[in-house]
Formats: structure tokens, sequence, C-alpha cells
């Protein structure tokens, strides 16, 4: 199974989500890979942001390795499902899908803890710290239920 988290930056919101569902999967001993892509090419090549970073650390999560990256069609043929934070960035990704497997392999990753509502994880780039451990929180949760799932 290979997952990947998708939200606008790669610098916030699909770092963490990578970050904190790559622990909950080793402490699982499950057999999968996770990755997180995003859409600003004007981030890649970076690291997460540092209020993403200090917030992951404080809870135990460590995405100090992190490399932003751009979003790409092949992602269709490595990934079998795609978790995006926000309707923008699954229509992006929707856009580049080239057939229905494609498409369907993309979702809102918070219709993982709550079906149907279609719920996102909004964007904390502009707020403040408490901002960012919000999302950790809905994140974290999130990453359960995707656990509970494959498991
Ligand atoms: P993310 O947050 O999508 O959660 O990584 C953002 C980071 C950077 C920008 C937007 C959102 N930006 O426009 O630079």
């Amino acid at each position: 199974m290979k997952i990947l988290m998708v939200c606008l930056g790669n610098i916030c919101r699909s770092p963490l989500a990578e970050g904190i569902l790559k622990k909950k999967i080793k402490k699982h001993n499950i057999n999968a890979e996770v990755a997180s892509a995003g859409f600003v090419s004007f981030h890649a090549g970076q690291s997460a942001d540092q209020r993403a970073e200090m917030t992951a650390s404080q809870f135990g999560v460590d995405i100090s390795t992190h490399k932003a990256r751009v979003f790409k069609q092949g992602d269709f043929d490595i990934y079998d499902q795609i978790f995006v934070m926000d309707h923008e960035n699954l229509k992006a990704v929707h856009k580049l899908s080239r057939n229905n497997a494609d498409r369907n392999k993309a979702g809102l990753i918070l219709n993982e803890l709550f079906p149907g509502e279609n719920q996102i994880v909004p964007d904390p780039y502009y707020g403040g710290k408490q901002g960012f451990v919000d999302v950790f929180h809905l994140l974290d949760k999130a990453c359960d239920a995707i656990i509970q799932k494959i498991k």
C-alpha cells in the first residue's frame, strides 16, 4: 500500500500528515509507504515550515528531513491512495487524472474521519502557532482512521 498526502505548499499540512501516518505505520507494523506533495513550485526543495516542524517535534513526530515537491501525473502510477487536504487541491489532483482509476484514488483526508462530510483541513500558513497544533490533532485522528482501515 502506497499513500500520498497532498496540500498546496507541501510545507505545512501534508508533511505533517506524512510524518504522523509514518509513525503510526511503524508502531502497528503495517507494510505501507507514505509520501507527500503539493502544487506550489515556489517551495519545492524546501524543508517543512518551521512551525510545522516544531509542532510535529512537540508531539514526537520528526519531519526534519522533509523536502517539498510538486505533485505530478506520474504519482497516479505510484500511489494507491491520495489523501488531499481541501477542495482546491482535490480539484487540482483531479485535473491531472487521466481516467476514473486515477480519479478514484484521490479524496479528502477528513472523509476518512468524518465519512461523507467533505470537511477540509484548514491552511495554517497565514495564521499562528495554534493553527498548526489544531491541524496536528485533526490529522492525528484522521491517520488513526486510516490505520484502522488498512490494518
Ligand atoms: P500547506 O500550506 O499547503 O499546508 O503546505 C501552505 C504553504 C505555503 C503556501 C500556501 C499554503 N504558499 O502559498 O506559499
